[in-house]
């Protein structure tokens, strides 16, 4: 009798842990925030009505992902508060450690959003130390390490504690779900992807170059600038 009792409660309590755990994989979409990086302008939201906005999906062990961020970031330079960028990431399951390096972009972001961009150039300029045939005997433990030891140089040795929590703590491995579900969402499949003010930029075939992003982007600020005259300031009154 006593037995039975025990084994129902056991019963229950794994019916219990069972329907908690399974709403707890689901609670996290939608997220709190949108997904996303914003470029230069970490802290002030920017004002979506005023500027044309730039999405760019990438991968940070993507070396397409690198070769287009040299061209998008100049063009960014030249036109300012005009334009503002938001990086989402997409790790591909066909770069190896994509999911990690880009924990490490969200990881860095939530201890200081000033050094994500530094970081992402950081693993661009050294993918090949994390991805690829060189990788393939390396246990993931000592890629983790490896990228520990990169986000703590980034952020400066006062982090490495703060570091090493956050790649042990559940929500930076949330927040990376998030970029992927978040991207997969999009239809995105691929890195790089961009859009432009929520269209997808049409494919030419090749990289886009500084000139590129300067056909797509200067009637798009010129148009906005149009809309700034006193007249239509009238029509939005
Ligand atoms: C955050 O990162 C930026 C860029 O790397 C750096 O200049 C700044 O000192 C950092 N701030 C803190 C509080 O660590």
């Amino acid at each position: 009798m006593v037995l039975l009792t025990v084994e129902r409660r056991m019963k229950i309590l794994f019916l219990v842990l069972a329907i908690f755990f399974t709403a707890a994989t689901a609670d996290y979409i939608p997220p709190p925030r949108l997904d996303g990086f914003v470029y230069n302008n970490p802290s002030s939201s920017f004002a979506l009505q005023d500027t044309v906005l730039i999405e760019a999906y990438f991968d940070p062990l993507c070396p397409d992902s690198r070769d287009s961020w040299p061209p998008l970031k100049q063009a960014l330079q030249h036109y300012g508060s005009s334009v503002s960028l938001l990086l989402h990431l997409l790790p591909l399951p066909y770069h190896d450690n994509a999911f990690v390096a880009s924990r490490a972009l969200h990881v860095v972001n939530n201890l200081n959003s000033s050094a994500t961009f530094p970081l992402l150039e950081w693993l661009f300029k050294y993918q090949e130390k994390f991805s690829g045939a060189q990788t393939r005997e390396l246990s993931r433990a000592s890629i983790v390490e490896e990228i520990v030891k990169v986000t703590t140089q980034v952020l400066g040795s006062s982090y490495y504690n703060s570091i090493v929590k956050s790649f042990s703590d559940t929500t930076t491995e949330i927040q990376t779900r998030v970029s992927f579900k978040y991207a997969a969402s999009r239809g995105v499949y691929g890195t790089p992807f961009f859009y432009v003010n929520g269209f997808l930029l049409p494919d030419i075939g090749e990289a886009i170059d500084y000139n590129a992003w300067r056909k797509v982007i200067d009637p798009l600020v010129a148009a906005n600038k149009g809309t700034k005259n006193e007249d239509s300031i009238h029509f939005f009154l």
